[in-house]
């Protein structure tokens, strides 16, 4: 039966397809496991706003097999249909939703878009219309409920995509701006980068929200965020625009979260190195262990620290995890591997499942 073609069709070596997917998940990193673990006790809808791509469909496949979440593919059916049928996928009984087939849908969407924006410069018409584009589409999915969490991005630039998440589900309640963060995981420990996708230049306090989603977020590893306040100067060694936004972003977070452990503004190698903290700085609350959550002082340091040490350094990144949404949304870099698509929906998927469970506490008090 071998060579008669049939053959060809996927059957899993199931010993096989674990040491598969140990390496795609990184299953030797117990953060990641420790997620797809709680993931996999409940899984949620995560709807794709990208599904006719050969990525995010083989991620669908693997997160369905692995219970990890149920996929919704969202896009061209025929198209879909044929890659799943040219790589012999199995995702024959997973959703597909073609928007040109949801009439009414799009009506439905169209005018809670319209309802939403209206006093934004939005006609009824344009709101129908915007809903043709996925990542409204989708974003809507998830503001209705039809859908838990959406992943979109991988093939389109990180700013247009982000926009309609913005526009249609909006921030959480008590956040004032959306951020994103890397988990930067070597092998000795993970360490969490951010604003490492989304605010240009923030402002010292616009910096102070953002030190208090990252600490959130790293909580939600379960890792106690050691915060370094980053900057090309060291406790004040250097005068500047740049230098004093990062004193005053340490100053106003220390005073915001005090059960926090901050300090700043320090050069990264120091935030880093216990033993210069200590020769150099042993007033400073890191001198004892060194920082393992680092706070950029704009988008440009943030995106490019992160870049170099996934392509240089030959560490694993996980995200961008976009934070302060109100239902969980992320948008991935662009050309993202399928192991960065699975580790993504593992972590909107735990998301979902702490979101829904603040909402049902919330409507039984
Ligand atoms: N947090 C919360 N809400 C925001 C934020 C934010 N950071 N930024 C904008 N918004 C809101 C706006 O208030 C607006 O709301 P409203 O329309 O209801 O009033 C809505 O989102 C849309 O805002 P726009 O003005 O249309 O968008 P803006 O021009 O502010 O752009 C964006 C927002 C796209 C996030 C912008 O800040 C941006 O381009 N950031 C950089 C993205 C980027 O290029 N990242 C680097 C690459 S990413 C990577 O490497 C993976």
């Amino acid at each position: 039966a071998m060579d008669s073609g049939v053959a060809r069709r996927a059957i899993p070596d199931w010993e096989q397809y674990h040491l598969e997917l140990e390496r795609r998940v990184g299953i030797d990193q117990k953060l990641m496991t420790r997620i797809i673990g709680r993931a996999r006790q409940n899984p949620q809808r995560v709807v794709f706003a990208e599904a006719d791509n050969y990525k995010i469909l083989k991620a669908a496949q693997i997160l369905q097999d692995e219970n990890i979440a149920i996929p919704i593919l969202l896009g061209n059916r025929a198209i879909i249909k044929q890659i799943i049928r040219d790589n012999y996928l199995e995702l024959h009984e997973c959703e597909i939703i073609d928007i040109y087939e949801e009439t009414e849908r799009l009506e439905r969407y169209g005018n809670l878009l319209y309802d939403k924006r209206k006093r934004k410069g939005i006609t009824a018409f344009e709101g129908k219309k915007m809903m043709l584009d996925r990542n409204y589409f989708g974003a809507m999915m998830v503001e209705t409920g039809e859908a838990d969490a959406l992943i979109s991005g991988l093939t389109k630039d990180y700013a247009k995509t982000i926009k309609p998440a913005l526009q249609v589900i909006g921030v959480a309640d008590n956040v004032n701006r959306v951020a994103g963060m890397y988990v930067i995981i070597n092998n000795k420990q993970p360490y969490f980068f951010s604003d490492t996708t989304v605010n240009d230049n923030p402002t010292a306090d616009e910096l102070v929200d953002i030190i208090g989603l990252t600490a959130d977020k790293v909580q939600f590893f379960d890792v106690e965020p050691r915060i370094a306040i980053l900057s090309y100067s060291n406790f004040g060694s250097n005068k500047g625009e740049l230098p004093d936004k990062m004193i005053a972003a340490t100053q106003k977070a220390k005073n915001k979260y005090p059960h926090l452990v901050i300090d700043g503004e320090m050069q990264a190698n120091i935030a880093l190195n216990p033993k210069m903290l200590q020769e150099n700085y042993p007033f400073s609350e890191l001198a004892e262990t060194g920082a393992n959550t680092l706070i950029f002082p704009d988008l440009a340091s943030g995106n490019i620290a992160y870049k170099l040490v996934q392509e240089i350094g030959g560490a694993e990144a996980i995200g961008p995890i976009l934070m302060g949404m109100r239902k969980p949304v992320h948008v991935l870099q662009l050309g993202s591997s399928i192991r960065e698509i699975i580790n993504m929906v593992a972590i909107a998927v735990v998301e979902a499942q702490t979101s829904k469970t603040i909402t049902q506490e919330n409507t039984s008090v």
